[in-house]
């Protein structure tokens, strides 16, 4: 699989030959203003929650791209009157697409969409098909919900994980996430985007490597192979 860095918490992976674009918060990212969002290209778009900074860029890229809309009930259904195509999902169902299985997973936090519309329950994603799995935690505190994921899915080769405190986990809490999954390998996002989550980041990357799990921060506009 392939990770592409699109900074804050939007990523592209590319996997069994399907691009699915986790969180798009592009155009508003002053750290992002090198990605040309009319070049990329998406065979499904998943949401974690309805805030600005993961669906700002859904609706263009969607239209564009024809891509599909991943997400709760409520995100999704917005996106459908939209005109747009969308998947409704919601927590702890899981669902087998083209590129793999989708499982909807418990996140700490809240979510409602840019016109103040209700957007239903935050989630994490959990992905998984012959190549990978992969957790994308989506905007969350520690919970012990994340535990029941080593239980359910198969074993985790990487964690996409918030580290910017304030709105979400900070590193002391992610890296015991990390634990929790059990997952070695971890990508940090949802940070120094805005002033109250900018971090140290060297602080980060050794507190987990203290505790015997990478942090990778990739650089935005970077493609990282697993
Ligand atoms: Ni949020
Ligand atoms: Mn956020």
């Amino acid at each position: 699989m392939k990770i592409t860095y699109y900074g804050h918490a939007c990523f592209l992976v590319e996997t069994q030959g399907y691009k699915l674009l986790f969180d798009p918060f592009i155009t508003g990212n002053p750290l992002a203003s090198d990605v040309d969002v009319a070049s990329i290209k998406a065979d499904y778009i998943l949401l974690t929650h309805g805030h600005i900074d993961h669906v700002l860029d859904a609706e263009q890229i969607a239209q564009k791209t024809g891509a599909v809309i991943i997400s709760n009930f409520e995100i999704v259904q917005w996106y459908i009157q939209k005109g747009l195509k969308g998947h409704h999902m919601n927590h702890g169902g899981k669902c087998t697409f083209d590129f793999g299985t989708v499982k909807f997973v418990t996140a700490i936090h809240s979510s409602v969409l840019p016109d103040g519309t209700y957007g239903g329950n935050p989630g994490g994603f959990v992905i998984w098909n012959d190549e990978c799995c992969f957790y994308v935690a989506g905007d969350t505190a520690l919970t012990y919900d994340m535990k029941l994921i080593p239980q359910l899915c198969p074993p985790l080769s990487l964690a996409i994980l918030p580290i910017g405190d304030n709105f979400t986990m900070g590193k002391e809490e992610a890296v015991l996430a990390a634990e929790f999954v059990e997952c070695q390998h971890i990508i940090g996002c949802h940070y120094n985007t805005f002033p109250p989550i900018s971090i140290d980041t060297e602080a980060a990357v050794s507190h987990f490597s203290k505790e015997n799990k990478t942090l990778i921060l990739p650089l935005i506009g970077t493609t990282l192979s697993f």
